[in-house]
């Protein structure tokens, strides 16, 4: 198990926002979806140590991280995406990239093995301009990019800090239909080897490549399963399915 929660919540005032959720995070991609409100974004603002739970724990690889800040959790190898603001937009796609080795290897940093460290920036560089398919655009500036690719590259510079577990929230939102398949496909090929957390309103994209689903409905946990299991839970459809809005 990569992550699991024990009767997590978050209160915001009188509104319980997150509601004893117990998550239990494998292999692959696990999305977690649910309507606008439902605590998606709570959630992962727990998981990643930028709010505390009202109650409740959080263990990450069997470690305890409930109290852990946010920092500490990221160098634990828990990465999050955050929508762009981690792109230098005058710089080109190898150099965002180049970047974001750089500074995860800056921590240990040490004279002696700087050559040998170098050359480890170089590779890695090129290994993740390969595995988000962004080879040919490498001298491209970042802001020439689609919006879809900048995603792509969003996604490649949370891969520089060698994660073990990677957390997105809506990845595909304000993506016309083709940048959307293409960043759905990313996330496809990199949660062959690293595990995903996925929220996403796009349903088709969730039932066509989670390995696991899990509902949430005003805070609390409505279903879990895999996707053929969610599509014929009627508790699913009543909640929310049916009227769905599809990004
Ligand atoms: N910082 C906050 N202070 C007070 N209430 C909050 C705060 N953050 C979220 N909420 C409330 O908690 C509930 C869950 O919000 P959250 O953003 O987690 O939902 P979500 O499932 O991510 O929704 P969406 O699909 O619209 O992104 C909502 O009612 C929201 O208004
Ligand atoms: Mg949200």
């Amino acid at each position: 198990m990569f992550l699991q929660t024990h009767n997590l919540c978050k209160d915001f005032g009188a509104l319980r926002a997150v509601h004893s959720v117990n998550l239990k995070i494998g292999k692959g991609v696990h999305s977690v979806i649910g309507p606008n409100g439902a605590g998606k974004t709570t959630l992962f603002n727990l998981l990643t140590g930028f709010l505390k739970p009202t109650e409740g724990k959080i263990f990450y690889l069997n470690k305890e991280i409930t109290d852990l800040p946010p920092y500490e959790i990221s160098q634990l190898g828990l990465a999050r995406s955050f929508q762009i603001t981690s792109i230098f937009p005058d710089l080109s796609v190898h150099e965002n990239l180049r970047v974001a080795v750089q500074s995860r290897l800056k921590a240990s940093y040490n004279f002696l093995r700087s050559f040998k460290k170098l050359k480890g920036v170089d590779e890695k560089t090129q290994e993740i301009l390969d595995r988000v398919g962004l080879k040919d655009m490498a001298e491209t500036s970042a802001k020439n990019l689609s919006y879809g690719l900048q995603r792509g590259l969003d996604i490649g510079i949370s891969l520089a800090t060698d994660p073990k577990l990677i957390l997105l929230d809506e990845p595909t939102s304000g993506m016309d239909r083709k940048d959307s398949a293409q960043i759905i496909e990313l996330i496809s090929v990199i949660s062959k080897r690293i595990p995903i957390v996925l929220i996403e309103h796009n349903i088709d994209a969730v039932l066509s490549i989670s390995d696991m689903i899990t509902v949430l409905y005003q805070g609390a946990i409505l279903a879990e399963g895999g996707p053929s299991e969610i599509q014929k839970n009627e508790k699913v459809q009543e909640a929310y399915l049916g009227g769905y809005r599809v990004a």
